[in-house]
């Protein structure tokens, strides 16, 4: 099956890295919008318009699936992406969701993500309308994202970040920790330490993976084929260099493409 997917930037890549190890055979056809990355710190209007103008990039290429790899865009905008994308659309909110709830022993769940995704509540939301009774602790980490992009997830920098996000959580003893942002796979490590060994951590970029997963063998749709393709809005930063370290492997060729047009 050939599935679209999109982020701001270079951070959907967790998110293919983790599809690729379960859909090896898929057709990915990946979009960063680096000409317009952070969208974490703008408002919900700007997201909802980039969002609306992404979906009809994927709808125009004729791709048959689309999962939103953006945390932001999933918690703010996914009614705009499923309005204008006419096949199945994945979040990645509901997944991180439902993965934390199995996680959780005590029912105290932290949830991290860039300041546009904690205002929002998705997660909190989310967890509180699937159990009743649960703590919900959220807080935004907005300089996990540049950290993560400059390769700076260990030492003392991202460890002393880590340690003044994390208090509040630590503080009300959570035992499971969404990493709702595509850049906090690659701070796992830290934030792990930093919460403890008693502390689960979420990626939602894996529960996703799993969702598509189950969803391609569902639609029962063989892959095309096609070679994977990755478009993204500004090629002219470090975004291959940075990619390959979300990725875990080299991009090959990157597509320059202006969306909204
Ligand atoms: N991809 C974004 C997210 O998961 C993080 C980067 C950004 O702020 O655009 O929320």
């Amino acid at each position: 099956m050939s599935w679209g997917v999109f982020d701001s930037g270079v951070g959907g890549l967790t998110v293919v890295r983790a599809l690729r190890a379960r859909l090896p055979e898929a057709h990915l056809t990946y979009l960063g919008d680096t000409a317009r990355v952070p969208y974490g710190i703008r408002s919900v209007a700007t997201v909802r318009r980039y969002a609306a103008e992404a979906a009809e990039f994927f709808r125009r290429r004729r791709v048959e699936g689309l999962i939103v790899a953006c945390n932001t865009v999933s918690a703010v905008a996914l009614d705009v992406v499923e309005s204008g994308f006419p096949g199945p659309v994945l979040d990645v909110v509901r997944p991180g969701v439902a993965a934390a709830l199995e996680a959780t022993r005590r029912g105290r769940i932290g949830v991290i993500g860039t300041p546009a995704t904690i205002r929002s509540d998705a997660y909190g939301a989310g967890l509180r309308a699937a159990r009743d009774g649960l703590v919900v602790v959220s807080r935004a980490c907005p300089l996990f994202v540049p950290l993560a992009e400059e390769g700076w997830t260990d030492g003392d920098v991202p460890r002393l970040a880590a340690e003044r996000y994390l208090a509040p959580l630590i503080e009300a003893g959570v035992d499971t920790v969404v990493l709702g942002c595509t850049h906090y796979p690659l701070l796992r490590g830290v934030i792990g330490r930093v919460m403890g060994p008693e502390v689960t951590l979420v990626d939602s970029a894996e529960a996703v993976a799993a969702v598509a997963e189950q969803r391609s063998a569902a639609l029962e749709r063989a892959g095309r084929g096609e070679p994977d393709r990755c478009f993204v809005t500004d090629a002219g930063g470090a975004f291959a260099e940075v990619a390959g370290r979300f990725l875990g492997a080299p991009i090959e060729r990157l597509e320059e493409v202006a969306l909204g047009t």
